[in-house]
């Protein structure tokens, strides 16, 4: 509970109506033994009160870059350099642009371009203004640079409307926040993972593809990213960013993303295969459009490559989790597929159920392998690839163990 003991944090509050919630942040980060210091932007102090966060962090509020007294006793570079991260909750879209692009025009600007500290954003705002291309461009960038997105939940909105953008509740914050200072448990680790769907072309305007929008996969590698491994993502279409901290091949096809795969797999030692790879792809791919003139035709379909057996056949071995997405006999058909796949772990998800697996923020995973299994409970695809890692963890490093007594 007390992994944040001795931590310093600086907690930035932009100007959001989720600004509520950041003095429940500060106390449940104070609880699990941080130092807190709190740097709102004059649009935050719109919506919540300086004094407030002072009575709850113990500590006068910083919000004036040209504040004499307050410079004089810890000055922007020093409070920058205090800090062991800086989080900013809620982060607005226009906070997220302004430090995309390196603005330093108030305090908090000033202090994050400053910092060498890890710097967490926890995104809050309208779910339009999440999903715009210029949001998601600033947040790529960010994430490029190493910048950890804690975020956003999605769900019922301020505005009255509902999608991914609100801030994460404040205890779900404090728990992944101080997971950020776990000890990297996979530090040193290559850890290669495939997501989202393939597209497998029928003409130049059609194709075969299926519902996986990526979310469970990038979830993975993020997972992997935080707990210290060097991840590499093998993505079909998803349009998600790249996950923070992690490096982010995107292709179409199963072919591409097995030669992808390969590609990056020398020296990896965790392969994960969360990706809905199409079985099968179109035998002739068109050069023209088809036109609609016969009253029925049948297309003629070939097998594609199974990038998940092929990675577990190489040598030297790296340990190779498999995901089977089942409608029917969960257990039954993922221990045959971890068996003919010659898998070392199976995390199977049932795929007919509402509110989980493809396309939906949650998911559930009945997690396989040869000597046990564990199930690991709906919950938001975030908080379970934390749970999966663990365990994935378990099982390699036991292995490991075993292969070197
Ligand atoms: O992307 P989301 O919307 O978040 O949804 C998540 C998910 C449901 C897609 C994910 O949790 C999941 O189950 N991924 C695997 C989907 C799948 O293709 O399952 P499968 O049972 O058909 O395949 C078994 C395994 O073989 C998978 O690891 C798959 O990546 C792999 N495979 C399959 C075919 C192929 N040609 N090559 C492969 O590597």
């Amino acid at each position: 509970m007390n992994t944040l003991a001795q931590k310093k944090l600086l907690v930035g509050v932009t100007g959001g109506i989720a600004a509520y919630k950041s003095p429940e942040l500060v106390r449940r980060l104070r609880e699990r033994g941080a130092d807190v210091r709190v740097v709102m932007t004059a649009a935050a102090r719109e919506f919540i009160t300086p004094l407030t966060l002072q009575a709850v962090s113990g500590w006068p509020v910083r919000a004036d870059l040209f504040d004499p007294a307050a410079e004089a006793a810890m000055g922007h570079i020093e409070l920058a350099r205090w800090a062991d991260a800086i989080v900013v909750a809620p982060a607005t879209a226009d906070f997220i642009a302004r430090l995309a692009h390196g603005r330093a025009d108030d305090l908090l600007s000033t202090v994050c371009l400053t910092t060498r500290s890890r710097l967490l954003v926890a995104p809050a705002m309208n779910q339009q203004m999440w999903a715009a291309a210029a949001t998601q461009a600033n947040v790529e960038i960010l994430s490029r640079r190493g910048v950890r997105m804690l975020g956003p939940d999605a769900g019922p909105q301020a505005c009255g409307e509902v999608g991914p953008g609100r801030l994460l509740e404040p205890d779900v914050l404090a728990a992944a926040i101080a997971g950020q200072f776990r000890a990297p448990r996979f530090a040193g680790v290559r850890v290669v993972v495939t997501a989202g769907p393939t597209r497998e072309p029928i003409d130049p305007v059609r194709y075969i593809t299926n519902r996986s929008s990526g979310k469970m996969g990038y979830a993975v590698a993020e997972a992997f990213a935080e707990a210290g491994a060097e991840v590499t993502l093998v993505s079909g279409p998803a349009g998600l960013p790249a996950p923070s901290g992690v490096a982010l091949v995107r292709v179409e096809t199963a072919e591409e993303m097995a030669a992808a795969v390969c590609a990056h797999m020398d020296g990896a030692q965790v392969f994960v295969g969360a990706a809905a790879v199409a079985d099968y792809r179109a035998a002739e791919v068109a050069s023209q459009k088809i036109k609609k003139t016969a009253e029925a035709m049948s297309l003629a379909l070939i097998k594609t490559p199974d990038i998940l057996a092929s990675v577990a056949r190489r040598t030297p071995r790296p340990f190779v989790v498999g995901f089977a997405a089942e409608t029917e006999q969960l257990i039954e058909n993922a221990r045959k597929k971890l068996e003919s796949k010659h898998l070392d772990m199976i995390a199977a998800n049932d795929v007919s159920l509402t509110g989980l697996g493809f396309e939906s923020e949650r998911n559930a995973l009945q997690v396989i392998w040869k000597t046990g299994e564990a199930s690991l409970p709906a919950a938001r695809k975030g908080e379970l690839a934390r749970d999966l890692v663990e365990l994935i963890g378990e099982r390699y490093f036991e292995k490991n163990r075993a292969e070197n007594s």
